[in-house]
Formats: C-alpha cells, sequence, structure tokens
C-alpha cells in the first residue's frame, strides 16, 4: 500500500505531514512511502533522514499522485493535484471542508474518500489523532512570542541596580487549547497572567497554570463537548461593556476565543483599543482558521498586517502554526499516522465504518460530500 507526502504549496506553509518517525511507524502497519524531493524541506525535515527510514523519494509529482493509495497533507490538496488521483484513493489532511469547498467538491468528484484530522471527535480514545489540539498549542505559544517581540516592554518582573521592572501584564481571552497554552507561556516570562473564557469549567485549567481567572459575573455559555455554545448578540455585547476596563490595564492582549463552525466572536471593540495605554499589543488568533479569515476576535484586526492605533500594536498571524514547522509538523504527523493506521486492518485501507472517528472525520466517500 503505497502512501504518499508532496510538498505543500500554500503559500507561507512550512509544515509537512511526515517526518522520519512516522515513516517508520506507518512502514510497521504494512505501508510503502513515497515523498516528494525536498517535501519536508521548510520544516527541517530532510529527504536523506526520510529515506534513512525507508521512504523512497522522488521527483515526478504527477506520477506519485497517479500511484498513491494513500496521500497525506497539511493543507488540502490543489484541485489540479486531485485530478490525478486515482478513483478509490485516500487522502488524510486538516481538510476543513467549510473554507475548503473547491477541494472537497474535486475529492468528491474523482471518488476519493477524504478524511480531516480536525473533524476527528474529541473523546479519549482519539487523542492522538487531535491535530486541532496539537496546532492550536503551537498558536498559543507563537501568540506569546510574536506579543513578546512586538512589546516596548519586557515581561519578567526585573529587581536591579537601576530599579525595578514590573512584570508586564497579559490578558487571555478564550482558554481553550491555544489560550491555555498562550497563559503557560505568558507565565514562563514571567508576565502575569489573567484569563478569561465563557465556559465556567476554564476557570479550574487557568488557576492550574498560575494565572488569574476573570469572573465577570456573566452566564456560562457551555456547549455540547467541551465546546462553547453559539452566544447572543446581547451577550457579547454586554461581555463587551465589562471586558472593556480589563482590556484598559492590560499591557498585552491575546484572544484566542473560538465557537465551532461560526465566525470568532467580537470580544475587543476599536474602542477598547483605543483605551489601552500606548505601547499595547493585542495578538488576535481569532483572525483565521485553517487558511479561511474569521473576522477575528478585535475589531480592529487586519488578517496577516501590523495594524498600528496610536502606538497599540494589533497583529492578526496568518498560519501561526506554521511559524514553528519543525515540531508543529512532528506533532502533525503523528496525529496523521495515527488517523492513517485506524483505516488500516492487514495492510490494506479497510476502514471500520461504524467506528465513530472514522464516520467522524470522513468528508468524501463513493463520490458523496458527507461534511461541509
Ligand atoms: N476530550 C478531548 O480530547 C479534547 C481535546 C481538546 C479539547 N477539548 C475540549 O474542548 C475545549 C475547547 O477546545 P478548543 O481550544 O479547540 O476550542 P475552540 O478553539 O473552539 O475555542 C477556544 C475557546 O474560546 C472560548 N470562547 C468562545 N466564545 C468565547 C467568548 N465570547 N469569550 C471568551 N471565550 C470564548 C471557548 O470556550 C474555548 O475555550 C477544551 O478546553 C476542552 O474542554 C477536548
Amino acid at each position: 500500500m503505497q502512501v504518499v507526502v508532496l510538498r505543500e504549496t500554500v503559500e507561507g506553509e512550512r509544515r509537512v505531514a511526515i517526518v522520519p518517525e512516522t515513516v517508520a511507524a506507518l512502514t510497521a502497519v504494512g505501508c510503502s512511502i513515497a515523498v516528494e524531493t525536498g517535501a519536508g524541506r521548510h520544516a527541517f525535515v530532510r529527504d536523506e533522514d526520510l529515506a534513512a527510514r525507508g521512504a523512497s523519494v522522488e521527483t515526478d509529482r504527477t506520477h506519485l499522485l497517479q500511484s498513491a493509495d494513500a496521500v497525506l497533507s497539511v493543507q488540502p490538496l490543489p484541485v489540479g493535484d486531485i485530478a490525478y488521483l486515482a478513483a478509490g484513493s485516500t487522502v488524510v489532511s486538516f481538510l476543513q471542508p467549510w473554507a475548503h469547498r473547491d477541494a472537497v467538491r474535486a475529492l468528491a468528484a474523482r471518488s476519493v474518500t477524504s478524511f480531516s484530522l480536525d473533524l476527528v471527535p474529541r473523546i479519549s480514545r482519539a487523542q492522538s489523532m487531535d491535530a486541532l489540539s496539537s496546532q492550536a498549542l503551537v498558536a498559543g505559544y507563537r501568540a506569546v512570542l510574536l506579543a513578546a517581540a512586538a512589546a516596548p516592554r519586557m515581561f519578567p518582573l526585573f529587581m536591579t541596580a537601576a530599579g525595578t521592572v514590573a512584570p508586564a501584564k497579559v490578558l487571555v481571552l478564550g482558554a481553550g487549547v491555544a489560550g491555555l497554552q498562550a497563559i503557560a507561556t505568558s507565565r514562563r516570562l514571567g508576565a502575569v497572567v489573567t484569563a478569561y473564557d465563557v465556559r465556567a469549567a476554564a476557570a479550574d485549567e487557568v488557576r492550574s497554570l498560575g494565572a488569574m481567572f476573570l469572573d465577570l459575573g456573566l452566564d456560562s455559555q457551555e456547549g455540547a463537548g467541551g465546546y462553547a455554545r453559539v452566544q447572543s448578540e446581547e451577550f457579547l455585547a454586554r461581555q463587551r461593556e465589562v471586558i472593556g476596563e480589563h482590556v484598559a490595564r492590560s499591557d498585552v492582549v491575546i484572544t484566542a476565543a473560538a465557537v465551532p463552525g461560526r465566525p470568532a466572536p467580537l470580544l475587543v471593540s476599536a474602542d477598547m483599543v483605543q483605551a489601552m495605554r500606548p505601547g499595547g499589543v493585542v495578538v488576535d488568533l481569532g483572525a483565521e482558521a485553517g487558511g479561511a479569515e474569521r473576522g477575528g476576535n478585535c475589531e480592529l484586526t487586519r488578517l496577516g498586517e501590523v495594524v498600528d492605533v496610536d502606538g497599540v500594536t494589533i497583529l492578526g498571524p496568518r498560519n501561526p502554526a506554521s511559524a514553528h514547522p519543525l515540531h508543529a509538523s512532528a506533532l502533525y504527523a503523528r496525529n496523521a499516522a495515527n488517523l492513517l493506521t485506524l483505516l488500516i486492518r492487514d495492510g490494506q485501507l479497510d476502514p471500520d465504518w461504524d467506528d465513530e472517528v472514522v464516520a467522524g472525520s470522513c468528508v468524501t466517500k463513493d463520490g458523496e460530500v458527507l461534511k461541509t
């Protein structure tokens, strides 16, 4: 069974869907791995290291596509590539079908069976395939490094002969996987961190990382599966009213609030940014999901740009996980290999369609689009 990994072609995408360790793991379950020359170059994964674990390395992309029983990728394959896939072959990607409808239609039209890592149900058994979490972890870490680099002040407390430097005050809005990692990273840098989430359950997690939980006195908005539920415009307006003073008092605000399948909730208004002191920094992780613009948690964010509002810097980073491609790839490649392994029985692709992880992550099958 031939498993193919190609160079990613989306601009700015530096991750790759295979690393030497997963070549070995997939070979052990009966796969032969073929990789396009230089596929891991931007993630510092060398062809020779993949080859040393048993992968073949080839330059002919079209031939690789035609010969694939399964393709692993980070971004959805380009529509032009999908045209070369054999009917009945399988693709495992971070597909986010709602954001990549053309690719999904093309996969169905070619009768390719496709699975999306972002749709893997978040049950305990599937944690090793949870690429949403592994990549959100990298994004949360990245957000803090961006904030620390952009801020004119330092993060830690320093007591020196020249005087005392007070620690930075960081506010994290949205304490899911990315937000919790932003809290942990800010704490490691010595900042004083406060965080807020609409799910009451997040309070203990925030406190366990040494941050203060901000109780705004609003109702919990817990939805199904540990996610936030969709919030009313009245709730969000009330939330903005009470968050304002906390934003104004912060040196750095990191926003990482999301509701699955919805535009990002607007938490930080233009007025709130204007009330921050000069030198303030906002890093908005809500601006993008899966390469698709999602609006952002801050009204003034412009995706991929640096916005200056009277001395307050607003960053809406594109694809933040890709900024640390070595570890983001290692984690993603393991997630992808674990999902592919679940689809293999006796060395062949033979998914158990009664398995909720298999059924839940399948996007196209037998020429039909199952998830949009
Ligand atoms: N069982 C598992 O395997 C597993 C794995 C990962 C995550 N989870 C659960 O899912 C939760 C969230 O995961 P995620 O990070 O992917 O979520 P996400 O990216 O969908 O959302 C990020 C955070 O934004 C919060 N949020 C939404 N609207 C908000 C608002 N108006 N103001 C402030 N915060 C707001 C959400 O409550 C969430 O914590 C986790 O904390 C956990 O409970 C479970």
